[in-house]
């Protein structure tokens, strides 16, 4: 969030952002601008590097040698390169005696306990070969490159086009170039005590036909060349308005590339939280990269695939994967800058239940505060918090406040004093505290790089700690790339000082994950005392991010103005996190900067509710937008979009214990779910919820048609009809796309044929009053008649499911006849004991023969068979009923818990 124009205008400190709205460009750096940069750019600097051939030591799962480089004959750098299971690479380069950065806690800890000896080892005078499961390597000598190879080609290789640089330590001498011992930015000096220490990377692709990933910019899903233009940029910041289609770096960065063709995904993550630059040239044999991060050491996994589910389970094994969120969590969220006092919450609160509109969550933002001195309460606006959460919780709904990591620097907030008597904060480049401005004017940083502020910054939301809070609130953490008004591109310089005395330049891509992840641990530790040791599962939502967020909490995509083009942009954004491991995220619905018309509003709630995190949110200028005030016709569709989001949590929940389970994404590229149809590569409108759900949404105002691009392997029905897309698999090469008219009441939604999706169709203000209903199966048949899906249940808020206290099940459709057993209990997860009474209460099944009656009967593993009542229809599970496309089988209470079978028979002709 940013500061709001008047507010501004009062601040002459923020010279610098002040006068007219819009992306500033000029504030930022470009590769031009940061002597790293540019100075590594498209250059292959300081020589030829070399592998020393008698220099190799294997020993089980890691080879070493020394690197060499012809112009600088004293350097020997070490080469360490590892194999993990799955045939996952890890190539290490560092400079012994360097005391370079490894950046540490994002890695899982028993990660070394999974290296794998490499196999079949070998090497003759060229290079070095062996393998590690599907995958090869060779690492050639002279010149220095590695190739990974998958299936017998070539598919990621380390310096290829010899780009590969390492500027190694040196001393300052009189002729040294411009930019290597100091750089100012505007007004911003940067000293450089360390000198040049980047390091360049040059990574192709051979025989990939799209790169993505290396979020979070606002951009294309498939990344676009840079030649002529600026290179991707990968550096936390705080970006004022931003624009789509820009390289520029925003809030969150994670330096992992996935690249692919129809037959093999490959992924490639550079662990460094440096700055970085990534350049992408599209040559004859591939996508080409080139990456220069300002400092740290080179640590490079190369995730063999091969295929997209492979590369997600691969970098969720190196990195984690997403937390499992509460159930509440994935409900709808209400935010504005700001719900004024406490009787704006209860009226906001009473608004949702006035119009009948589900909702779980009401946000605080930073004006709740005593001069935005984190968790305190502007006592006039706020006098009893307590109870205002208890009546919020009194409807099973949560309420989140905002705690932000800069601190006021006031002697009497007990926080600061704390911090300054404990020498817990950030250190500028001479030792003393760094002083920066934001919300709070004069404010200082908590170095939570370091582990001890980090336990005490988690102590601080113990329930007596933080004054007037409930265990019904959670946290939000904004400004945390960190943002510093005055500080150059609007965070720290990268000469201040953090814990083991390392520069803010080394660290700044994880500061905002380390505050990200004290806050959540905060809260982690208040449900274990609230609750006992099964807790509380955290939330805590971040704008910055790092590779390790997703084991963290949410992250939303910054502040988007309320403009179509933002709408469209937030699609392949959230793309992008979610094949970049980072699942949990949304995009603010409305658009924080801006007032949206009506028709802008009501199509961002329809994409919106798909959102894995759906929020939505305004700026203190806007004008108010709860989802009533645009009259009725608005506030029926609104409605519509977020119970349509509530009827499909079971489904979005069972995604969530997948992602939790594997890393695979929620919302995905039609690419992921269809790897070899090379006519949806490039596709950023139309994108997957889980495997089941196409959705088509409507970008532009005064739409009449979409053109949903459905794949050709697969049958679809669209979601309101039933009715199925195509009456027979089209030819290959034929057209995918269907066109479909749209009205206002909703966008095109289809069930894609061959999957389950369980859903809770009755309409509750909340995911609490969801709790105990039954659900509705849509089972959507493909050609030959079968499909199969899922059903994860637990207590939807504890940590009692990482000790076996859920419920998976598995249902398969086949030969008419449908099962539900338990599902297989996946790798590593305790087989679920919990015995849940839920019930399933109707099934629908779509993709039956038409103009027949069917009938159903159970038989469960016990007991006789019966006779379900079972009819055409559909009404009562979002269908219209007049299609007839819908078998529908009123189930009465089918349970969720135990094993049966329903056999579908033909009963005869329709009756009409
Ligand atoms: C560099 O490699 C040598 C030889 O393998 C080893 O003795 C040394 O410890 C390594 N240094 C570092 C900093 O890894
Ligand atoms: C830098 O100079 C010091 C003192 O002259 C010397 O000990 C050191 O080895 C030099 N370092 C490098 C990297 O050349
Ligand atoms: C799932 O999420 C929980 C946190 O909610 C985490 O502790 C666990 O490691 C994750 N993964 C698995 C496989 O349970």
């Amino acid at each position: 969030m940013r500061p709001a124009r008047q507010a501004l205008a009062a601040l002459a400190v923020l010279a610098l952002i002040t006068g007219a709205l819009g992306f500033k460009e000029h504030e930022f750096k470009k590769c031009k601008t940061a002597s790293f940069c540019d100075r590594n750019r498209g250059q292959a600097r300081g020589g030829t590097y070399r592998v020393d051939p008698a220099s190799l030591a294997l020993s089980g799962p890691e080879l070493r040698a020394a690197l060499l480089n012809s112009a600088a004959p004293g350097v020997a750098l070490n080469l360490t390169l590892r194999a993990y299971g799955g045939g996952v690479v890890r190539l290490i380069v560092d400079e012994p005696g360097a005391g370079r950065y490894h950046v540490p806690d994002i890695l899982l800890p028993d990660l070394e306990s999974r290296a794998e000896d490499w196999q079949a080892a070998a090497s003759d005078r060229g290079a070095w070969r062996a393998s590690a499961g599907p995958a090869a390597v060779e690492l050639s000598f002279s010149p220095f490159k590695l190739t990974l190879s998958v299936g017998g080609a070539p598919a990621a290789v380390v310096n290829s086009r010899s780009l590969f640089g390492f500027e190694h330590r040196r001393n300052k001498t009189d002729s040294d170039p411009a930019g290597w011992w100091d750089e100012t930015f505007l007004s911003h000096p940067d000293s450089k005590p360390r000198g040049p220490e980047a390091i360049s990377l040059d990574l192709a692709f051979p025989g990939a036909a799209r790169v993505y990933g290396i979020p979070e910019r606002a951009t294309n899903l498939a990344l676009a060349p840079t030649a002529g233009a600026e290179p991707y940029r990968l550096y936390n910041l705080d970006v004022f308005e931003y624009l789509e289609h820009s390289p520029f770096g925003l809030y969150g960065s994670i330096p992992f590339m996935l690249a692919h063709r129809a037959g093999l995904t490959v992924g490639a993550f550079w662990l460094n939280a440096a700055e970085m630059f990534v350049d992408l040239e599209t040559t004859r044999a591939g996508p080409a990269t080139q990456w220069v991060a300002e400092s740290g050491a080179l640590d490079l996994f190369l995730l063999p695939g091969p295929g997209p589910a492979d590369v997600a389970a691969q970098y969720a094994a190196l990195t984690g994967p997403t937390a499992m969120p509460q159930m509440f969590a994935i409900g709808y969220h209400q935010c504005r800058w700001n719900y004024k006092d406490e009787a704006d919450v209860a009226e906001v609160d009473a608004g949702f239940d006035d119009h009948a509109i589900p909702y779980d969550v009401i946000w605080l933002d930073i004006e709740h505060t005593v001069g935005k001195r984190y968790m305190t309460w502007d006592s006039s606006l706020f006098p009893d918090p307590k109870k205002m959460q208890d009546d919020v919780a009194s409807r099973g709904r949560k309420m989140v406040t905002i705690v932000d990591p800069h601190v006021k620097r006031d002697a009497g907030y007990p926080i600061h004093k704390e911090a300054s008597e404990k020498g817990y904060y950030v250190r500028n480049k001479d030792g003393r505290e760094f002083d920066g401005w934001c919300w709070p004017g004069s404010s200082s940083y908590l170095d939570v790089t370091n582990p001890e502020v980090r336990s005490w910054w988690a102590q601080q939301f113990a329930l007596d700690k933080y004054q007037g809070s409930t265990p019904n609130l959670y946290i939000w953490n904004d400004m945390n790339e960190p943002s510093v008004f005055n500080g150059p591109e609007v965070t720290m310089p990268k000469d201040a000082l953090h814990h083991g005395d390392w520069e803010h330049r080394d660290i700044h891509n994880i500061f905002g994950y380390y505050y990200h992840l004290a806050t959540s641990e905060g809260l982690a530790l208040r449900g274990r005392a609230v609750h006992g040791s099964d807790g509380d599962r955290p939330f805590v939502l971040s704008r910055a991010f790092f590779a390790g967020t997703q084991r963290v909490g949410p992250i939303w995509t910054g502040d988007n103005a309320a403009q179509w083009s933002h709408l469209k942009v937030s699609i392949p954004m959230l793309l992008t996190l979610g094949v970049t491991g980072l699942p949990y995220s949304g995009a603010d619905v409305g658009g924080f900067f801006g007032n949206p018309d009506v028709e802008l509003l009501t199509r961002w709630y329809q994409v919106g509710a798909y959102y894995p995190f759906f929020r939505g949110h305004a700026h203190l200028e806007t004008q108010r937008r709860e989802p009533w005030l645009f009259g009725d016709d608005a506030t029926a569709r609104i409605r519509a979009a977020i119970r349509g989001r509530y009827a499909l949590l079971p489904y979005m929940y069972t995604l969530f214990r997948h992602a939790n389970l594997t890393g695979a994404p929620v919302m995905r590229p039609l690419w992921y779910e269809f790897p070899s149809n090379a006519a949806v590569f490039e596709e950023e409108a139309a994108f997957m919820l889980g495997p089941a759900l196409l959705v088509a949404p409507v970008l532009a105002a005064g739409v009449d048609h979409v053109d949903a691009p459905l794949p050709r392997e697969s049958q679809w029905y669209e979601s309101v009809s039933g009715q199925a897309m195509r009456a027979a698999p089209p030819a290959a090469g034929a057209d995918q796309a269907v066109r479909v008219g749209v009205h206002m009441e909703g966008i095109p939604v289809f069930y894609r044929g061959g999957h389950i999706v369980p859903r809770r169709d009755r309409p509750r203000r909340s995911t609490a009053q969801q709790a105990r209903d039954p659900f509705t199966l849509v089972v959507a048949l493909d050609w030959e008649g079968s499909a199969k899906g899922d059903l994860y249940v637990d207590d939807g808020r504890s940590f009692a499911f990482r000790r076996g206290i859920y419920a998976h099940r598995s249902f398969e459709f086949e030969g008419g006849r449908l099962r539900c057993a338990a599902a297989t209990a996946a790798a590593g997860a305790p087989p679920g004991r919990l015995s849940t009474d839920l019930a399933i209460e109707r099934i629908v099944v779509l993709g039956l023969p038409q103009g027949r009656e069917w009938e159903a009967i159970l038989t469960p593993a016990a007991g006789k068979p019966r006779r379900l009542p079972a009819a055409r229809g559909g009404a009562d599970a979002g269908l219209d009923p007049k299609q007839g496309a819908a078998v529908v089988v009123r189930a009465g209470r089918v349970p969720v818990g135990a094993d049966w079978e329903i056999e579908f028979r033909e009963a005869g002709p329709a009756r009409s």
